[in-house]
């Protein structure tokens, strides 16, 4: 039995034969590892009852279950109507072109992933977005452009050349050009 199958069994005992409990015994899942591996569906649904397509409508079902690891920096856009309407469309078409990735996906480097959020209950401060901690209001192109550039958070202007990942180089030489 492999290390991570033995963890999982010892982490769904108490959802064992609740074909109801798919959801929460995924959750717990996604607790522990920050996603669901690949090998925890077919042992979520042994340990429940319940079949492996179940495990898998219920992961595609909700959004906020992930099925790859978790990015070094998570970007939550926000979709809502005051954001779009103030910009916001054209800004996440930015953001993609710059990461050159679209929504819930994350760079080969395994530094960004774009994820959104219907509405943060912020909208005077549209169009606005979230960097890991980190707020972003008001946004325009030219704004997350600077961000990319200068404020990622938690760590110093990134430089091209310095042996990052090639996603992360690029981006710096399209803004710096
Ligand atoms: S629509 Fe974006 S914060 Fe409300």
């Amino acid at each position: 039995m492999s290390d991570l199958r033995t963890e999982l069994v010892a982490l769904l005992e108490p959802f064992e034969g609740q074909k109801g409990a798919t959801l929460d015994a995924l959750k717990a899942v996604q607790g522990k590892y920050g996603y669901i591996p690949e090998e925890a569906i077919a042992v979520v649904a042994e340990r429940l009852g319940v079949s492996r397509n179940t495990v898998f409508g219920v992961i595609t079902y909700y959004e906020f279950l992930k099925r790859e690891p978790p990015a070094r920096h998570t970007i939550r856009y926000c979709v809502g109507t005051t954001c779009d309407a103030l910009g916001g469309r054209e800004v996440l078409a930015e953001i993609s072109a710059i990461l050159g990735i679209r929504m819930f996906e994350a760079t080969p480097d395994g530094q960004w992933h774009l994820d959104r959020l219907p509405c943060f209950g912020t909208c005077s401060l549209a169009p606005l977005m979230q960097i890991d901690e980190e707020a972003y209001t008001h946004l325009t192109v030219e704004k997350v452009r600077q961000i990319f550039r200068e404020q990622l958070p938690g760590e110093p202007a990134p430089i091209a050349g310095d042996g990052m990942p090639a996603p992360t180089a690029q981006l710096v030489r399209e803004l710096e050009a």
